[in-house]
This record gives structure tokens, C-alpha cells and sequence, in this order.
């Protein structure tokens, strides 16, 4: 597949779709070497990806569970056991983070996000083109204090997303997709 027809053909696969196999060896190393190729300000790389798979999925879904019962105790067991399920969906999570540095006053932060954005945008395309699908999913746990810290992240850090791999249970039915001209314009 060309790259163009790999961007223009991508599209999200929910994770509940991603199934065995996920990326692996080589074909791993491969789409997180493309995430090293995103536009990179100041070359400070304030990516940081965390690879979840196997029984470590649980150890997560754990982590889940932890994080809302800190902020609601009294969550029922369908709520518990949502959380504890979530990463067991896909067969490879890739959490996907933003540890922001102050080295260099000329390189906000958000340019850090965009950065660590543009590695996981490479990243799932580079796994499209490569047979597999996958899905960014964000949510309450992606700014939970407690799942951060277990990321080795401080407040200030971010988690970007949790990526979901894995080889699509079946072909995508085709989105429509706006046209871009509805969002250019010449500016003169
Ligand atoms: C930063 C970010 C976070 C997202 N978080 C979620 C999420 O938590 N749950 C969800 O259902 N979709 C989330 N989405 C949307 C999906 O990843 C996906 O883009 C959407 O379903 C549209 O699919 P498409 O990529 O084929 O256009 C998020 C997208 C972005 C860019």
C-alpha cells in the first residue's frame, strides 16, 4: 500500500473489533519507529509509550478500577467491572504520553502534545498500512492523577491516549468524510 492510499484509506477500528494478533517483533518496532519521524520542536522527544499487552492488561484494567474508586467509592460492580474489562479489548494497548520539559523556553507544552500527537497519528497509520487497526481513546482515565503517576507522570504530564491495537475483526463500512475544501481557504 502507498502512503497516500494508507492515509486516505485509515480509519479507526473500535477496540472491541481489534483481535489477535496485535503488532509484534518486528512489526512493532517498526510502527514505533514511525512515531520517531513525527515534527519534533527543540528535538526534546516528549513521547513516551508504554506497551500493555498479555496479562498486563489486567494489571491496567486493575489500575482502572483503582483510579475511580479514589474519585467514586461507591461505583457500582457493572461500573467496576466496565473498568476492569477496558483494556482487555484489544490484545495491545500503547499509552501514549507527553512527559513535558522546561528545558527550552521557545518549546511550550502544547507543541510537546502536538509532538507526541503526531507520533501516535504516525503510528496508527503506520499499522493501517501494515494490516492492523486501531483506535485513540482518551477519556477520564487519561487525566486521572493517580493512573499518571502510575505512568511515572507528574500533574503537569499528560497522557495523550490509549491506543488500541490489533488485526480488525472485519473491514471498516466506509465513513463519509468532509470535504476538505469546507475548511480551506485562500488567505490573501
Ligand atoms: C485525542 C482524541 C481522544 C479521543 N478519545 C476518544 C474516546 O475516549 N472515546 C471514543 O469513543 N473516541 C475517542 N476519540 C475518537 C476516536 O479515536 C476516533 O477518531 C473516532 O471514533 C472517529 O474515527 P475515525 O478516526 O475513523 O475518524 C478520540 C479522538 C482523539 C483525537
Amino acid at each position: 500500500m502507498d502512503a497516500i492510499e494508507a492515509l486516505m484509506s485509515r480509519t479507526s477500528v473500535p477496540p472491541k473489533l481489534l483481535l489477535d494478533p496485535a503488532p509484534d517483533g518486528e512489526a512493532l518496532d517498526e510502527i514505533l519507529a514511525t512515531a520517531m519521524r513525527a515534527p519534533d520542536h527543540g528535538a526534546l522527544q516528549p513521547w513516551r509509550f508504554h506497551i500493555v499487552r498479555g496479562a498486563a492488561r489486567e494489571k491496567l484494567g486493575a489500575l482502572f478500577v483503582e483510579a475511580m474508586l479514589k474519585h467514586t467509592p461507591d461505583a457500582d460492580e457493572e461500573a467496576i467491572a466496565k473498568e476492569q474489562g477496558r483494556p482487555l479489548r484489544s490484545p495491545l494497548v500503547v499509552v501514549a504520553c507527553t512527559k513535558v520539559s522546561h528545558e527550552k523556553a521557545n518549546v511550550p507544552k502544547v507543541e510537546q502534545i502536538v509532538a507526541t500527537a503526531a507520533a501516535v497519528q504516525n503510528m496508527m497509520n503506520a499499522a493501517h498500512a501494515r494490516g492492523f487497526g486501531s483506535f485513540l481513546a482518551t477519556g477520564k482515565n487519561a487525566r486521572d492523577p493517580h493512573i499518571k503517576s502510575a505512568f511515572g507522570l507528574s500533574e503537569d504530564d499528560e497522557i495523550i491516549g490509549f491506543v488500541y491495537f490489533g488485526t480488525p475483526r472485519r473491514a471498516m463500512s466506509e465513513k463519509p468524510r468532509p470535504d476538505s475544501s469546507e475548511f480551506v481557504s485562500e488567505w490573501t
